[in-house]
Parts: structure tokens; C-alpha cells; sequence
């Protein structure tokens, strides 16, 4: 896997000029949210001390990112000749940036690509990712998510991975508590989910464990109190979540999430957090019959009894109620009628259109009436 160099911390920030100044970029791409630019006080810092770089400005893109505002920045970059992408914003502005990168050097359509039908050629140029969001981990992945109409597809290569991350905990200081809530519980569920992955590693665990631990630890303070120590744990809760799922990619929580938030506008952390105390009781009722992790039902077993361990609790009920009381107290919603989602037709219409790639990724296999049955617990 190709090396990535990290900046953390309060005021990691500075550390753009001689990043910036050893890669001889004349011209910069500047990808970055319209408020969260401002919001996080970025865009002061940009105009105070890199005045004397040249920028490109792209924020002309919604909250998910998709394939017109895509191809629009491919558009502008090739146009700008920038030499360097510096990604500042949360985690549709990290994959949006990571898109126009590795598809402005592409021969062919950026839909062939998105939709897998051809493979990635070039790596694009030197990418710098900023985060003022703790959640997607995005700075440490290398996929980027893309949405075409309603549907959602994934880029995946090596290359995609950010050259360079900073993740400076006082750009997430001015962040809403609503998106803090949403954005930690993204953190929280790819934590969960990738420690039972099919995919999983020593390595993966290990940076899971950190970052449940994390945001158990801090999310409600963060969301309630915010101060610079909270919001530094989230970061870091953020990041280590980005690297377990680049190991091991999420699952049936995040594969069910997606025509959520397509379909029903539902922000991304609270679509994958609102399954994931019912797959936690789901997936630790694995057996012979319907396991999918080649290691093996005691594999699997003695894993949930790790995680349950992690989470301190004693039985996968209490570890439900824990994510759900963990919501609660930072005023997300625990059931789909309280996101507008009541009918039966709806509920059908989100398991008809479950991720499949990323189901695969479960420890336990789910049919589509299994799907349904369990959204009817929350509903
Ligand atoms: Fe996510």
C-alpha cells in the first residue's frame, strides 16, 4: 500500500507551506465546501498565509458528492493547470476531489471508470487532504464514493489514497453539533462494521478498537461541549476509522445506508448508524448455516466477544442499546418514522436496493427478507 504522510494536531495546519513548497506547486486546485470553508476557519488561514500561492477555487457541489459535479471540477482542473489538489472539507469534499483527480487523467469517460466497466490508468497529481469534518476518515481511504443519480458506486485504487493528510482538530472546532453527531456516528459505525468484517486484520482491529473506544469516550461532550480536547479525539476517532475500513471496507450497515440518503435525503452518518445496534445483534447470531467469513464461526464468535469486551458490554442487547442510547444523547433519530420513512413500499424499496458489493464484506449473509424484517425493528 502506498505511504501516506500525516500531519495531526492542533495547528498541523502550517505544515501546508514546505509541503507545498517542496512539491514546486505553482498553482493549486483548492477543492472545498461553500460554509464549512468559512465555518472552519480555513478560509481565513488560505487568504493570511498563502496568499502568495496561486488557487483554483472549486465548491461549486452539493452535500453527496456525484457524477456532474465531477465531471464539472474535471473540467475546471484540466483548464486551471493546477499542479497540486488540496482538499479542505468533510467527506463528500475529499471524495468529490479525489474523483476529479484520478479521472481528469484518465483516456476515457469518467462513467466508464465510475461504474467499473474500465480500470484506473494514472494516478493523478500530488493530493492533500484537509478535513473540517470527524467522521468519513476520507483523508485515510483509498475509495471514493460516487453517487450517479441515484445510484452509488465506488472508486478503488491504490493510488486514490491521499499523498498527504493534516488533520488539524481547530478546523472542526466551529462545527455544528448536528453534523458533529452525524459525522462521529459515521466514525463509529465503519469502526464497528469493519472490525466484523469478513476482511478484518490484526492491523484493522487494532485501529477499530482505538477508535470505538474514542468516540464512546467523547462523541456526546463533543456534540454538547465542544472543546479542543473532545473535538482532537473525534479527529483522531475520524482517522482511525478511515484506516480500519481501508483495510477491510464497511458492510451491511453502510450497504443498506445508501439509497437512504439518495432516495430519502437522510445525511450518510445517520442512515448507516440507524441499523447498526440491530446488525450488532444480527451478525453476533451468526451460525454454520449462514456464515460468509472463511475463518469460521468460532472465528467470528470469539470476535463479537472482543468487541463486546471494547464496548463494555456483556450481551449484543446491551451493545444495541448503548449505540442507541449514544444517539439519543446527541439528538439523532433511532427510528425511520422519525425520518419520514413509515410505509411499507419505502422500507421495500431501501432493501430492494441494498449495496451488494459491500453486503459481501458481512460476517453473516442477509436476504432481502432478512433486510426487511430487521428495518421493521426500527421502524
Ligand atoms: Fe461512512
Amino acid at each position: 500500500m502506498k505511504n501516506q504522510e500525516e500531519y495531526f494536531g492542533t495547528g498541523s495546519i502550517s505544515n501546508l507551506r514546505k509541503i507545498l513548497e517542496r512539491t514546486e506547486a505553482k498553482k493549486i486546485f483548492l477543492v472545498s465546501g461553500k460554509k464549512s470553508f468559512e465555518l472552519s476557519g480555513a478560509g481565513k488561514i488560505f487568504r493570511n498565509r498563502f496568499s502568495d500561492f496561486e488557487f483554483e477555487i472549486f465548491n461549486d457541489f452539493g452535500i453527496i458528492p456525484e457524477v456532474k459535479s465531477v465531471i464539472t471540477g474535471i473540467e475546471r482542473f484540466r483548464n486551471s493547470g493546477s499542479d497540486c489538489i488540496v482538499a479542505v472539507g468533510g467527506g463528500n469534499v475529499i471524495d468529490t476531489a479525489k474523483a476529479v483527480n484520478i479521472l481528469s487523467f484518465q483516456e476515457l469517460n469518467p462513467e466508464e471508470y465510475i461504474t467499473g466497466k474500465s480500470e484506473l490508468t494514472d494516478s493523478g497529481k500530488y493530493f492533500i487532504a484537509v478535513p473540517t469534518t470527524s467522521g468519513s476518515g476520507s483523508e485515510a481511504t483509498h475509495f471514493a464514493v460516487v453517487y450517479n443519480g441515484k445510484k452509488k458506486f465506488s472508486l478503488s485504487d491504490e493510488s486514490i489514497l491521499p499523498d498527504c493528510s493534516i488533520i488539524d482538530p481547530e478546523l472542526t472546532l466551529n462545527l455544528p453539533s448536528e453534523i458533529t453527531a452525524i459525522s462521529g456516528m459515521d466514525a463509529l459505525s465503519q469502526s464497528i462494521e469493519s472490525f466484523w468484517s469478513v476482511n478484518s486484520t490484526e492491523e484493522s482491529r487494532s485501529y477499530s478498537e482505538e477508535a470505538i473506544k474514542l468516540v464512546f469516550e467523547n462523541l456526546t461532550s463533543a456534540v454538547c461541549n465542544p472543546d479542543i480536547r473532545n473535538r482532537t479525539e473525534m479527529s483522531k476517532a475520524s482517522n482511525l476509522s478511515g484506516k480500519s475500513i481501508n483495510i477491510t471496507k464497511t458492510t451491511a450497515p453502510h450497504a443498506i445506508s445508501y439509497s437512504m440518503t439518495s432516495e430519502f435525503g437522510i445525511p450518510h452518518g445517520q442512515a448507516v448508524s440507524i441499523t447498526l445496534g440491530e446488525f450488532f445483534v444480527y451478525n453476533s447470531g451468526v451460525s454454520d448455516k449462514d456464515i460468509t467469513d472463511p475463518r469460521g464461526t468460532a472465528f467470528v464468535k470469539e470476535n463479537f466477544g472482543k468487541l463486546l469486551n471494547i464496548m463494555k458490554c456483556r450481551s449484543s442487547d446491551e451493545a444495541k442499546n448503548k449505540i442507541k442510547n449514544l444517539m439519543k444523547s446527541i439528538k439523532l433519530k433511532t427510528t425511520l418514522k422519525e425520518l419520514g420513512i413509515s410505509e411499507d413500499f419505502q422500507i421495500n424499496f431501501i432493501s430492494d436496493n441494498v449495496n451488494t458489493e459491500r453486503l459481501r464484506n458481512n460476517p453473516r449473509s442477509v436476504t432481502r427478507d432478512e433486510l426487511r424484517n430487521l428495518l421493521g425493528k426500527i421502524k
